[in-house]
């Protein structure tokens, strides 16, 4: 049987996009009510919903209590992300903050170096951090702790970042020898998977962070953050209130990466430009 689009009223839309805003971040305008529509039809169905009046009932109880709120998070977040995305900012991990790092090492003791990739998707931001750190360890011979954070709000892409499992298609970007080195790939060649060897996955720690939230409580500061392509779908304010708490969690002289579509400019932060949509916190 054919399913029906089930379409949403302008002023129920209104109500739930003020919902995701107040709670995610996320600006939901008018512009995304077909896109809204589109991706919550398999929500509707998989709850045999036939009407988006009673999703709302689900999303607004009386209680106050809204686990379907998170799981809403799933459906209205863009996870677009690839391995090595924005290439030139790995390049910049390695011939500046490794490099860096490695200066500091020869004449004192160094604590364990430690990245966050907030707004991590389903993880490959993160691991291409960790086969950059490898990758630099490889080559000059040398151990360097390290540790990378991924936080994201959506349970699908934390479970993705966990097992560390992705299309063979989503490597075709990534130089064969690095696939070789880092990447196992499944037997089943009707569908084949590839997944990151045990060394780089213990490196990752994938957990739920919604930048929206309070304010952010690590033990340490990073030397390294990763907040590419996130901010963007957030308004002026959100942007500038996120970027103060995200930098409270960098150390001084650390660094800020945001995605090359993103801007900073008209915000007073802490910070300054040291190469394209890379800052360091002064
Ligand atoms: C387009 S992806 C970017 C992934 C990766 N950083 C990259 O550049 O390839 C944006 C991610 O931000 C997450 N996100 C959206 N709002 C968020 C919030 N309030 N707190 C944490 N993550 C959020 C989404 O779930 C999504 O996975």
């Amino acid at each position: 049987m054919k399913s029906v689009f089930i379409q949403i009223s302008d002023e129920l839309f209104l109500k739930i996009g003020n919902l995701i805003t107040e709670r995610y971040g996320i600006r939901m305008p008018v512009e995304k009510k077909i896109m809204f529509q589109a991706r919550m039809q398999r929500r509707l169905r998989e709850l045999e919903l036939d009407s988006f009046d009673e999703y709302a009932k689900l999303l607004f109880p009386s209680n106050d209590d809204s686990t379907e709120l998170s799981i809403l998070a799933d459906y209205i977040s863009t996870n677009k992300t690839e391995f090595f995305r924005e290439k030139d900012h790995f390049k910049f991990i390695t011939d500046r903050v490794l490099s860096e790092y490695l200066d500091k090492k020869k004449s004192q003791l160094m604590p364990e170096m430690k990245f966050w990739s907030a707004g991590c998707s389903n993880g490959q931001e993160a691991y291409s951090i960790a086969v950059t750190v490898e990758e630099f360890m490889r080559l000059k011979h040398l151990k360097i702790e390290y540790s990378i954070l991924a936080t994201d709000i959506s349970g699908r892409m934390l479970r993705m970042a966990k097992e560390a499992i992705y299309p063979i298609s989503s490597v075709d970007v990534v130089p064969l020898e690095i696939k070789q080195r880092y990447f196992l790939k499944s037997k089943n060649l009707k569908d084949q998977k590839v997944r990151l060897v045990r060394d780089i996955r213990e490196k990752v720690k994938p957990a739920y962070l919604n930048l929206m939230e309070g304010e952010y409580q690590f033990k340490d500061q990073f030397d390294v953050i990763f907040l590419r392509n996130t901010l963007i779908y957030f308004n002026v304010m959100v942007q500038q209130r996120v970027l103060n708490k995200v930098l409270n969690c960098l150390k001084i002289g650390g660094y800020l990466l945001i995605g090359h579509s993103e801007s900073l400019i008209n915000m007073n932060l802490p910070i300054q430009s040291v190469a394209p949509s890379v800052y360091v916190k002064y």
